[in-house]
């Protein structure tokens, strides 16, 4: 099988955590690189919590750490989510290595060239590094295939009334990526909160000893708690989305449409308008718009994944 080479920009976050796991077990990727970007903790946590995980699957993919605040807001540090560790409260040793000194958008930039064009972008968390990469570097969107994302929304927020969390944290970052050439997958939040684990599957989760699963099993009640309470099925594993995207694109639906992101107004900064359900289209279709997912299939492969180890 030839392998899909991926690059994943996160900001771990426990489902950043599952992503990363299903980059490293997925057969179908080859994960390359990761970066790291300010968002669910700050930049210094994100870049540790990523060496956290990266021992935890075993994995020597380097670590890259990028943006530690938005291009032009300041930081908001997203603690409430994911606690201030990032993780949920969930203890991992501290990291085996040391991130890379290359910045991200350097290191994203000659790894594309390398990949002559193949190479499939996954971001997870706020788009500050790859419209940082996409200025200095204009001809990056030469040596992408395309960028994969956790973001936005056609309909809702989950920041605010009007904006999800990554969007809403580097609106202008957004748009830059948005407006540029590279070819778009968008995992808004209408098929992430599709993308959900129960308590009762997180249960069985307690049945495995392993490193691994203590971690799933000791940073996600929370998050359990806190999604549910807002009326999701379960926990909202966000970030898996994109990852179980490239590497099986089968398992979800959606349709093209064209999105661009508010920047200006203080009530809807971050929203990502998407023409999907107006009468009145933008002129481009600049986007796909991942709409559905099998959530049974995506409960299968990221339960067996996790338990694998
Ligand atoms: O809105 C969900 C997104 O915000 C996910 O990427 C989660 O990790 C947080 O960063
Ligand atoms: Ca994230």
């Amino acid at each position: 099988m030839n392998t899909i080479p991926v690059w994943i920009d996160c900001d771990p976050g426990v489902d950043d955590a599952a992503a990363l796991v299903l980059a490293d077990r997925l057969p179908e990727l080859e994960l390359l690189g990761i970066s790291t970007v300010a968002g669910n903790a700050p930049l210094s946590l994100t870049t540790e919590n990523a060496l956290k995980i990266c021992d935890l699957t075993g994995t020597d993919c380097p670590v890259y750490p990028g943006a530690d605040k938005p291009l032009l807001r300041e930081y908001e540090y997203g603690e409430s989510f994911h606690g201030r560790d990032g993780l949920g409260g969930a203890k991992l040793p501290a990291p085996r290595r040391k991130a890379e000194i290359i910045p991200a958008w350097d290191a994203l930039y000659e790894q594309a060239k390398t990949c002559g064009g193949k190479l499939e972008l996954i971001t997870l968390g706020p788009l500050t590094n790859i419209a940082i990469a996409l200025a200095e570097h204009p001809d990056l969107p030469d040596y992408l295939h395309r960028i994969v994302l956790m973001g936005g929304s056609a309909t809702r927020g989950n920041c605010t009334p009007s904006a999800e969390f990554n969007i809403h944290a580097d609106p202008e970052a957004a748009q830059v990526v948005f407006r540029s050439s590279v070819p778009k997958v968008m995992c808004g939040l209408e098929v992430t909160e599709q993308a959900f684990l129960t308590k009762q599957e997180l249960d069985l989760l307690r049945t495995h000893e392993s490193a691994m699963c203590r971690f799933f099993y000791e940073a996600t009640p929370e998050l359990l708690r806190k999604n549910m309470a807002v009326g999701q099925g379960g926990w909202c594993v966000h970030d898996a989305c994109p990852v179980l995207y490239c590497a099986k694109p089968e398992l979800f639906s959606g349709r093209e449409a064209g999105v661009f992101v508010e920047t200006q107004s203080e009530l809807t900064f971050g929203k990502t308008v998407t023409d999907l359900y107006s009468d009145k289209k933008f002129d481009t279709k600049n986007a796909f718009v991942v709409l559905e997912i099998d959530r049974n299939a995506f409960r299968d492969v990221l339960l067996t994944t996790i338990q694998a180890y």
